[in-house]
């Protein structure tokens, strides 16, 4: 039967990894049939991660990385095209979130928060692109973004503008890569289960965790694992007319 969602064959990167949004999402393109690479900072996470999905049956592969650092992003790609003779889809999903208000945000905080959620998914897609381009085969960019490149969050001044500018890279990219055989797109999600480190205080507070519900129309944060619908949907051929679109995942966060 033609499964428009399997990926088998396909090969995928999938950034931080090693735990949360990013480790649920390589999972579930593991049950998809990918072979995926899983990277993060922090080596132990990923090879927690890989050896899931190589117990799930799909082939897999840990690598250190620091998505900010471009010759690390380098490093990358060369050793998953080294392991696995090719890439077929990149998701860029590595981020911190440092949480301050918009007086008190220091130069320092301004560059990590931009260099890892904005040029850290610049690094990964353009050198991507490059090994999709040399390959012929086109490909599948994908960027977790944030329903906070959309809406104003409190606290979010530097985590908005690097996800506001992750939307429009994608769309640029989707525009001039479309010749290329090479999707770009993003996915929004909105407030998930699982809270990054930044926020982990301030969504402590009864009021923060009573507005996230009640801004919420489905009234509930989402689950790590409902992302994967969303993501094989894009890196799969079930897309293949899709790019420079941003999926919002927030529970109907948005359409308000
Ligand atoms: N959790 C949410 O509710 C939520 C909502 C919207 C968007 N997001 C986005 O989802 C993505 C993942 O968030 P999460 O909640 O899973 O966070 P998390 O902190 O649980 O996990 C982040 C992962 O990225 C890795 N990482 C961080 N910096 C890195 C770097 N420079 N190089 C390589 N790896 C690095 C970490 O090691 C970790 O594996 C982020 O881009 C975030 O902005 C999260």
């Amino acid at each position: 039967m033609n499964n428009l969602f399997d990926l088998t064959g396909k090969v995928v990167v999938v950034t931080g990894s090693g735990r949360g949004l990013g480790q649920a999402i390589a999972v579930g393109l593991g049950h998809a049939g990918a072979s995926v690479v899983v990277c993060s900072r922090t080596i132990a996470e990923a090879e927690a991660t890989a050896a899931e999905i190589a117990a799930g049956g799909s082939p897999s592969l840990a690598v250190q990385v620091d998505t900010g650092d471009r010759a690390s992003c380098e490093r990358l790609i060369a050793i998953t095209v080294d392991r696995f003779g090719k890439l077929d889809v990149m998701v860029n999903n590595a981020g911190i979130d440092i949480i301050e208000p918009a007086e008190d945000v220091s130069p320092d905080s301004w560059d990590q928060v931009l260099n890892v959620n904005l040029t850290g998914y610049f690094n990964c897609s353009q050198l991507a692109a490059r090994q999709m381009i040399a390959q012929g085969s086109g490909g599948s960019i994908i960027n977790n973004s944030s329903i906070a490149g959309r809406v104003g969050i409190a606290g979010l001044s530097a985590y908005a503008a690097a996800k506001g500018g992750v939307d429009q890279l994608t769309k640029v990219q989707a525009v001039e890569w479309a010749p290329r055989g090479i999707r770009v797109n993003a996915f929004a999600p909105g407030y998930f289960e699982n809270v990054m480190s930044g926020a982990t205080e301030e969504h402590r507070r009864p009021d923060k965790r009573s507005q996230v519900l009640a801004f919420t129309p489905m009234g509930r944060r989402g689950l790590p694992e409902e992302l994967v619908g969303p993501v094989v949907f894009l890196a799969s051929d079930a897309s293949s007319y899709v790019t420079g679109v941003v999926l919002y995942v927030d529970g109907g966060y948005t359409a308000q």
